[in-house]
């Protein structure tokens, strides 16, 4: 195919070249009717922003530059095809599940799933069978489970619909891929990979395995993240026989907007030729710029750059260098106040952070410039960590901590009868909500599952000590949702 095409973003030139006016939404009309406070800010992206159906392309979509595009990004990355969505990972990773289903039955999944996979539990209605992921009990951090694991899975739960695994995960750690997707197809069942972080893999060879080459037959990738794209911006891929193409994008149907912004698919349009073009360059340079800003930083005392310790036996299979996770601990502070000191002191914002670490990603986007900042401001922290308060202890759950019981199936914990409980009550009730510590998005607590008093004193301590807890009912974490009228399992 000719990759030099771009078939959305050249429509969009055209709709300005060839002077179009839809007496459509938006009804900004490209800016025109918005506030002039509103076009200082944002002109640009108003201009851009067009109907996708009768305003980019023809009432019919006749030119087809969407599912031209598409078929672009699928021979890019050797998948046999490619769907845009607009709703982020998070649409395409529920669609994937709904995709798999048939309205009822098992799915295994990776504990360590994002708050998104759960979500497509609670709409499926389908029982969760954890596997359970390596879990580091020095650095508190689940990787993704081994194939060993998804092996013991299937022979317990041979009637499940697929598998779903996240690699890789935020921290960039990432599954043994090959290894998992062939125990599962050896029971002739489908793999999802929530590959959410891993947009970019398949444009170089030096990083972790990419999960269509890998024989996987869904995978889900969020363009914005580890790409160049607007927020939102999401690919889900698909290949082989196991999972019906329709049905997937029926699923995505029901669950998608009618509005999608052709800002978003234009964008991703653009990266794949990028990609295509100049991908390996682009990703060996932020390769090496990744080493050089690591070995930086491991220069500053007290603060060290984890590599080793994520590939470790029992840890991860593989790892993408980009995510730089930087332990902070040995300058007695957290990564909470770190990420916090970064942003007031530094203006810099880094992403993950929890109670010893913080975590700069390294995009395409970045040279000696970006990386300075991030260099400059952690060459500050030592001395600034020496006026900072002692952080709040947070109180870590054990891996048995970890082990979660399911009483019920996340959808009736979730839509069912719910009341609510002071925190000292939790324990041993079925919990009713998700409570995620965010970034990384991973639910320590998820409706049906039955509450322990190690996981409430994790999130209790942990948002004493800077924890982000968006989507707990009760912000404070005084009291939890829990299901009432559900047996008490005790
Ligand atoms: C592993 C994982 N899956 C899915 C998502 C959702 O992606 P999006 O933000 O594109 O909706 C995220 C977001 O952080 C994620 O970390």
């Amino acid at each position: 195919m000719d990759h030099d095409e771009a078939p959305v973003l050249d429509a969009l030139a055209d709709y300005h070249r060839l002077d179009r006016y839809g007496f459509t939404p938006p009804g900004h009309r490209q800016g025109r009717g918005a506030d002039e406070r509103v076009n200082a800010v944002l002109g640009g992206a108003l201009r851009e922003d067009v109907l996708a159906t009768a305003g980019l392309d023809d009432r019919k979509s006749s030119n087809g530059y969407l599912s031209k595009a598409e078929e672009l990004m699928a021979d890019a990355v050797g998948a046999d095809r490619a769907f845009f969505s607009t709703c982020g990972s998070s649409l395409s990773v529920k669609a994937a599940i709904l995709a798999v289903t048939r309205g009822e039955g098992e799915l295994i999944i990776g504990r360590d799933a994002h708050k998104s996979t759960i979500a497509g539990l609670v709409l499926s209605g389908l029982q969760p069978r954890w596997a359970s992921p390596r879990y580091d009990e020095e650095q508190h951090i689940a990787h993704p489970p081994g194939p060993d694991e998804f092996e013991r899975m299937w022979q317990r739960y041979p009637d499940a619909s697929a598998a779903v695994v996240t690699s890789p995960t935020p921290y960039g750690t990432c599954a043994d891929l090959r290894a998992i997707v062939e125990i599962c197809h050896s029971r002739g069942k489908p793999v999802i990979v929530d590959e959410a972080w891993g947009a970019h893999l398949p444009f170089h060879d030096d990083l972790p395995t990419w999960a269509m080459d890998a024989g996987a037959d869904i995978c889900v990738v969020s363009v914005h993240k580890m790409g160049i794209g607007f927020e939102q911006g999401s690919v889900y891929h698909l290949q082989g026989s196991l999972v019906d193409p329709v049905r997937l994008s029926q699923c995505a149907d029901v669950l998608a907007t009618t509005s999608s912004n052709v800002l978003l698919y234009a964008a991703i349009d653009g990266w794949r030729r990028q990609m295509v073009q100049h991908g390996t360059e682009l990703l060996t340079d932020a390769l090496a710029l990744t080493e050089r800003t690591r070995a930086a930083i491991e220069r500053i005392p007290g603060l060290h750059v984890l590599r080793d310790e994520l590939l470790a036996e029992e840890a991860s299979h593989d790892l993408d260098p980009l995510h730089v996770l930087i332990d902070v601990q040995g300058l007695g502070v957290s990564g909470y106040q770190v990420a916090d000191w970064l942003r007031a002191e530094h203006r810099l914002d880094v992403g993950i952070n929890d109670h010893r670490r913080v975590e700069a990603v390294i995009s395409t986007a970045d040279d000696e410039q970006t990386t300075k900042r991030l260099l400059d401001a952690l060459e500050a922290l030592p001395d600034a960590a020496e006026s900072m308060p002692a952080p709040s202890p947070v109180s870590l759950p054990s891996k048995a901590d970890l082990r979660p019981v399911m009483a019920s199936l996340p959808r009736d914990a979730f839509f069912g009868p719910v009341e609510t409980v002071p925190a000292g009550e939790a324990a041993g009730r079925i919990a009713a909500e998700q409570v995620t510590p965010y970034p990384p998005g991973i639910p320590a607590l998820l409706p049906g599952e039955v509450i322990n008093s190690a996981v409430v004193d994790y999130l209790r301590t942990g948002l004493a000590a800077g924890m982000v807890i968006p989507d707990a009912a009760d912000a404070s974490l005084e009291t939890f949702r829990v299901a009432r009228s559900l047996p008490h399992p005790e």
